[in-house]
């Protein structure tokens, strides 16, 4: 029997891992990023296939890896971990700066930050691990990294079904389907993170709700209806 609560106990970090190619820039938060060895200094990093930035750093060969600090925000997270990089451009309001190689590394709420070339990438099903050397990597602040456990805590942060860590037996980030228009009485609202759409009765959300996808609060919901 496998006890997924085990897998609850895992300690992880909060990474934005991008790549661009000359048809798209793309990037992705991932709890996945770690160093393997030391001499050189190899890392990886599980990326879900179905997100658009496998695919560019597939045909990139590289990546870059920014470590979120505990000052990232739910805009920054939800803008790079529950929206796709083929509809919009995640860096258009992002600050980021380009590695040697030219590839796009977020420099915002970022502590630390590599560059790496893809050595290996190895199928894992639903995902691609990719594995590489870094060939660059530099310190941007003195800020404490974020833990993934922060982030869930501290921050009320969910976690969306591509990532590797999302266990479906807890009601985590499913959207609920949309109701088509509102009933009499009621307003819309959609959550500026995530894109959640919820129906509420009363004008007014209530002052304690939080996005059950992404954890937002009441002032990132704008009403729709
Ligand atoms: C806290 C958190 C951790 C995540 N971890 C991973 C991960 O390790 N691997 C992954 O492929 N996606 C992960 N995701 C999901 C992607 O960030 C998300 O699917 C994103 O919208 C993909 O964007 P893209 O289509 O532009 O690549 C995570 C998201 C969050 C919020």
């Amino acid at each position: 029997m496998v006890d997924r609560k085990a897998f609850h106990t895992l300690s992880y970090g909060v990474y934005i891992v991008a790549a661009q190619t000359d048809e798209l820039r793309a990037g992705c938060v991932v709890n996945t990023f770690q160093q393997v060895t030391s001499s050189p200094a190899q890392v990886s990093v599980a990326v879900n296939k179905d997100n658009a930035t496998a695919d560019v750093i597939k045909k990139a060969g590289r990546f870059t890896a920014a470590v979120l600090d505990e000052t990232a925000t739910m805009e920054l997270i939800g803008r790079f971990g529950f929206k796709t990089s083929t509809e919009i451009d995640k860096f258009a309001d992002t600050a980021f700066a380009t590695d040697a190689a030219g590839q796009p590394y977020v420099t915002e709420h970022a502590c630390a930050w590599a560059s790496v070339r893809v050595d290996h990438t190895i199928d894992m099903g639903t995902h691609w691990v990719f594995l590489g050397e870094a060939e660059e990597a530099g310190v941007l602040s003195k800020e404490p990294p974020m833990t993934y456990a922060f982030y869930r805590q501290v921050k009320g942060g969910k976690t969306p079904p591509k990532a590797s860590s999302y266990d479906a037996t807890e009601a985590q980030a499913a959207p609920a389907p949309a109701p088509a228009a509102p009933a009499a009485g009621t307003s819309k609202w959609e959550c500026q993170i995530c894109g959640y759409v919820v129906e509420v009765e009363g004008d007014e959300l209530p002052a304690d709700f939080t996005c059950p996808v992404c954890g937002a609060g009441p002032d990132q919901f704008t009403r729709i209806a």
